[in-house]
């Protein structure tokens, strides 16, 4: 399969199957994670993996859309160990956090997609609630959380992901 098969085929999953992620899997998608390119190669992303049953219950507490995924990586930055560019004239020291932990997560993503897994990329969520739920130290900055899971007999696309807009309303040339 080409990449951009894998791109296409990738839909966001809501409907999982309760049958657990293979730990063979669970790595080969953290080790994609840890090859990502990250600002400065600093690398700060810090993911937490909820399988426990009494992580998943604590991460369903946040009101996080997780459905009834069987597996969660809540990716973080460090805030201390990020990329800041003092010379950003817009932001004062910009921080690369975000962007570096979501490319970690995309690639991720797309990892468990080649291995049949099928993901949700979740930011609904109320940041304060997730840091008081998992008692996070106050350097690390949750991104997103990636549902990750089998898909069941009623996965499906839901009806935004046929919806994507033509390149000349979102590609500017100049
Ligand atoms: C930054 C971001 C935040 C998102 N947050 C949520 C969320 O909290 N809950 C949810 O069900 N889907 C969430 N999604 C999934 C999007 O709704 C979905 O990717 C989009 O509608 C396109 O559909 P597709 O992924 O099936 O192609 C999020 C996606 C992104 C990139």
């Amino acid at each position: 399969m080409t990449f951009m098969e894998l791109a296409c085929n990738r839909y966001s999953e809501r409907h999982f199957d309760s049958r657990p992620v293979e730990d063979e899997k669970l790595q080969k998608i953290l080790e994609a994670g840890r090859i990502a390119p990250t600002a400065c190669n600093y690398q700060p992303q810090r993911i937490y993996v909820l399988k426990s049953p009494d992580a998943l219950e604590k991460a369903r507490r946040t009101k996080a859309s997780l459905y009834s995924c069987p597996l969660v990586l809540l990716v973080c930055y460090d805030s201390e160990t990020v990329w800041k560019n003092p010379g950003d004239r817009c932001y004062e020291l910009y921080n690369a956090g975000e962007q570096d932990a979501s490319i970690v997560a995309a690639i991720m993503m797309f990892e468990a997609e080649d291995l049949g897994i099928h993901s949700l990329w979740i930011r609904g969520f109320d940041s304060r609630s997730v840091i008081d739920t998992f008692e996070l130290p106050a350097n690390h900055i949750p991104v997103m959380m990636l549902a990750l899971g089998y898909p069941s007999e009623d996965s499906r696309p839901a009806h935004l992901h046929a919806k994507r807009k033509p390149l000349d309303e979102t590609v500017i040339v100049l």
